[in-house]
This record gives structure tokens, sequence and C-alpha cells, in this order.
């Protein structure tokens, strides 16, 4: 019998924290970490369909990221590209539809390509949308989308009188994706360090203590059963 996921949430954006404290605890490296780290996303992707979840958004690296050393950011630069290229076929297979958002001009060429083939070869993909969050910041993606914003009332496509809420997300990254019902942070820290300011302003959190390599698809259906009993109110009184 087909579950009931008609109060799940439909899209869930999930900070994966945690990666260099579950290696240090292994007198590892961070990147060994990282790792471990990316392995988890194929388990959780592949878990969303049955949990009633269409969009699943993940934050990869921030655009305060780059404070780490040289060899942290390009180890995790080059486990990108590695990512990429080794799940491309299975993600299409599983029709999953990838999408990026962020700034993509700090990247290098090699990993842009990578992106933009990637989006071609799931464009048609429906079971589950996945978006990687990768050199995003929230504040980031709001000054560019102000910026172009601007750009358009200035060539006269857009009057200032008519932007309303509805204007500036059309100018967001995320511009096709609905808001995420449901924000999970693993790690125990207990802040948003950035991510989906805009779109997260009526979403439910949870901060779990789990190392993000310690993640599976039973936490995540864990998460997704106790949103189901929570009461969304938007500001207004329930009947
Ligand atoms: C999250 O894990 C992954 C990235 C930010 C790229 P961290 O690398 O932040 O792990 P901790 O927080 O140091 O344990
Ligand atoms: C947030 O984690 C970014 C990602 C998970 C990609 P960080 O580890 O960078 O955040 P802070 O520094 O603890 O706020
Ligand atoms: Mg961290």
């Amino acid at each position: 019998m087909a579950k009931d996921t008609s109060k799940g949430p439909r899209h869930v954006a999930i900070i994966m924290d945690g990666n260099g404290r579950w290696a240090t605890q292994r007198g590892r490296p961070r990147l060994f970490g990282h790792h471990a780290g990316a392995r988890r996303v194929r388990e959780v992707v592949r878990a969303c369909p049955d949990l009633g979840v269409k969009y699943i958004t993940i934050f990869a690296f921030s655009t305060e990221n780059w404070k780490r050393t040289q060899v942290e950011v390009a180890g995790l630069m080059s486990l990108f590209r590695r990512y990429i290229t080794k799940e491309a076929k299975a993600l299409h297979d599983e029709n999953v539809r990838v999408r990026f958002i962020g700034d993509r001009v700090r990247l290098d060429k090699k990993l842009i390509d990578l992106m933009d083939e990637l989006e071609e070869l799931t464009k048609d993909c429906t079971k589950v949308n996945l978006t990687i969050a990768l050199n995003y910041g929230g504040r980031d993606e709001v000054a560019r989308a102000t910026k172009r914003l601007a750009e358009d009332v200035a060539k006269g496509i857009l009057k200032p009188e008519t932007v309303d809420e509805e204007t500036l997300p059309r100018y967001l990254d995320t511009r096709v994706l609905p808001d995420p019902d449901l924000v999970i942070r693993t790690s125990g820290e207990a802040r948003i360090s950035n991510f989906l300011l805009w779109q997260s302003a009526y979403s439910e959190y949870e901060f779990i203590d789990t190392l993000w390599p310690d993640f599976s698809a039973e936490e995540l259906a864990r998460l997704v059963k106790s949103y189901g009993k929570r009461d969304r109110r938007f500001g207004a009184v329930p009947a």
C-alpha cells in the first residue's frame, strides 16, 4: 500500500556539517571526512521519493569556506569534480534532476563544465530534484539578484513601483525551486551559516547531533515523520 506522504516536507534542505570533526575523531585528515560525507549523499537522495520528498537541496561549499587552508579547498574542489564524474550516470539512471546554485565565478573551468554537463544530462529527469549549493552564500545570492534586478530597472524592463515580495525570488538562484519546508543541520551547531536566507523565512528547522558522515536514510525518515506532526502557522491563528 502506498504510504501517506501528504503531510511530509516537499522540499528538504540539508546543511551537511561535521565532516572535519568526524575525521579528527578517527585521527585522520579533514579530507577523509569530506570523502566519507560525499558517500552519504547517494543513500539520502535515493530515500527521498518514498518519503514524498520531491526536492532535496544540499549545502556543499559556502562562500565563506574559501577561508579554509589551500589544501582543504583544493581537496574539496577535486572531490566535487570526482563526485560529478563518478555519479553522473547513476543520477541520470535514477531519474534525478541535478541543479547547482551559488556563484560560479570563482570555480575552475573544468568544474563549471562538469556542472553544466550534469545539469544538461539530467534536465528531463523527474523523480527527484537534487540541488547542490556550491560556492553558495545567501547574502551573496541576494546581492547578485539585486544587481540583476537593478539592471532590469535601468534597462526599463522592470518598473520600481512593481517590485514586491514576488519580484526578488525571480532573480535568485533558486527561482525554479519551492521554498524549503524543512532545513536540517547536522553536527550539533544551531546556526544557518548563510544558507538559503530568503527562502527559509518560514522553514521548519532540525538541528541534530549526528555528524554528516554518520547521517542515514533512517534518520532522514525519522525527521520527515516528525515534521508531519508540526503545526505550521505562517503567522496565522489556527482555526
Ligand atoms: C561540512 O563539514 C562540509 C563543508 C563545510 C565543506 P565541515 O568541514 O565544516 O566539518 P566540521 O564542522 O569542521 O566538523
Ligand atoms: C556550513 O558549514 C557550510 C556547509 C555545510 C557547506 P560550515 O562548517 O562552513 O559553517 P560554520 O563555519 O560552522 O558556520
Ligand atoms: Mg563545519
